[in-house]
């Protein structure tokens, strides 16, 4: 006879419940396995498409999701990856898993695209690079291995603000998150004293996270001689950099301008943790493309390396998805189909800076004399408004404006058809 999983449970706290154990346990037991389970809080980005999918209101505006949609405000799949598409099912590719760390053939395609062709890294071999679950898996992984093999402090300092998965990636992995000042709410810009201050104080032989370019959520970006100088830094207080490089290409329509700070760390010889994905330069999203780097002294150390990264993603989830990484392999071995590609992210990310650009000029045109400049200097998906929670709060009320309380606005969400009646919103809020 099957007994039925509350029942069993009944019956050993009885028997234990016999030899002293509280009577709690026999109360927990006899209404169902999970009756303490708390009810989680929503996923805020998810609870905004929740509210906006229920707002009869014509004219609302959905600027919470970080996914691109094209000036119609539809979904925008790519003509290179639909014609990358087109040759593996003419190919009738097989369905076989990959090997742990992913295809060959990915990883190196994609660790080429971020450090450049012929970059001495790759030369000399000292890249272990893993095929992970889009940028997120990466995270995990590099977080894992960091958790498992850093030498030093297992802390990592995160710019504050980050994305918000990043603290509950790393701390899942068994990491100590903490933060260093990077925004700046006066200027809607980057606090640069600050954040050189900061890092000035984090304990030798720690782990810096840096996003590699259109920073999210604030879109707020060093310069070029703002990495520089943090090169420099970093690598006087002996800490670890870590980037995060979700949006190559997506942000500046330049994949080498937008790989900079990566490529400049490596050339003043700082060894690196990289995540990639291709979630949003290939608009890849559900597809899970993405690979994680870690580099070594030496080709000898980065084998070892990559032998132990396989063994923290087997027990995780054995291998990962093929058909995204088909999907950019086809992509970037190609040299006509790989120039389609760039054209396409060119393409998406020109109508983001334009939209900006769109955005700040209605919102002068409707007299607002507050200053908008920070909406074209900040780059990327995001932009962060600089509208404070009432205001947010208002103008989900009052214009169906939807967006998360911190004032970041998706600019993927603003279209040529949305941005006067956006303008106009903001321009009320904020008056
Ligand atoms: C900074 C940053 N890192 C990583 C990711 C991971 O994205 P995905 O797992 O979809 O590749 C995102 C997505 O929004 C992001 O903004």
């Amino acid at each position: 006879m099957v007994s039925s999983p509350a029942l069993v449970f009944v019956t050993k706290s009885l028997l234990r419940n016999c030899n002293g154990v509280p009577s709690v346990l026999v109360q927990r037991a006899s209404s169902s396995w999970w009756g303490d389970v708390k009810m989680g809080p929503p996923d805020a980005i998810l609870g905004i498409a929740e509210a906006f999918k229920k707002d009869p209101n014509p004219k609302k505006i959905n600027l919470g999701a970080g996914t691109y949609r094209d000036d119609n405000g539809k979904p925008y799949v790519l003509p290179s990856v639909l014609k990358a598409e087109h040759r593996i099912i003419e190919n009738r590719m097989d369905k076989e898993y990959a090997p742990i760390s992913g295809y060959a053939d990915f990883t190196k395609h994609a660790i080429e695209l971020a450090l450049g062709e012929g970059n001495p890294v790759l030369a000399a071999g000292r890249n272990a690079t893993a095929q992970s679950i889009s940028g997120t898996g990466a995270l995990r992984v590099a977080a894992a291995f960091l958790n498992s093999f850093f030498p030093g402090q297992r802390e990592i300092y995160l710019p504050s603000p980050s994305w918000g998965n990043h603290t509950p990636v790393f701390k899942h992995a068994g990491l100590s998150v903490k933060s260093y000042r990077y925004y700046d709410p006066k200027s809607c810009g980057l606090d640069f004293a600050a954040v050189l201050e900061d890092i000035n104080k984090i304990p030798e032989r720690s782990i810096v996270l840096l996003h590699a370019c259109a920073h999210n959520p604030t879109g707020v970006d060093p310069r070029p001689e703002q990495w520089k100088e943090l090169s420099t830094l970093i690598k006087k207080r002996n800490l670890f950099p870590f980037f995060d490089m979700a949006y190559q290409g997506f942000a500046s329509g330049d994949i080498d301008k937008d790989a900079f700070a990566v490529r400049h760390f490596l050339a003043d010889g700082h060894t690196i943790i990289l995540t990639q994905s291709f979630a949003k330069n290939m608009g890849l999203y559900g597809e899970r493309a993405g690979a994680v780097t870690v580099v070594g002294s030496d080709k000898e150390e980065a084998e070892r390396v990559l032998s132990q990264v396989k063994i923290l993603i087997r027990p995780m989830y054995s291998n990962p998805p093929i058909h995204g990484a088909r999907l950019v392999t086809e992509i970037l071995r190609d040299k006509q189909l790989r120039s389609e590609w760039l054209e396409d992210v060119k393409g998406m990310a020109d109508r983001i800076i334009g939209v900006r650009a769109d955005l700040r000029e209605a919102l002068e045109k409707l007299g607002s004399q507050r200053n908008w400049q920070h909406i074209t200097d900040q780059i990327g998906m995001f932009c962060f408004t600089g509208l404070n929670q009432q205001q947010c709060e208002r103008i989900i009320k009052d214009f169906s404006v939807y967006l998360t309380k911190d004032g970041r606005i998706s600019m993927s969400g603003v279209n040529s058809k949305n941005v006067h009646y956006l303008a106009e919103a903001i321009h009320q809020v904020t008056k």
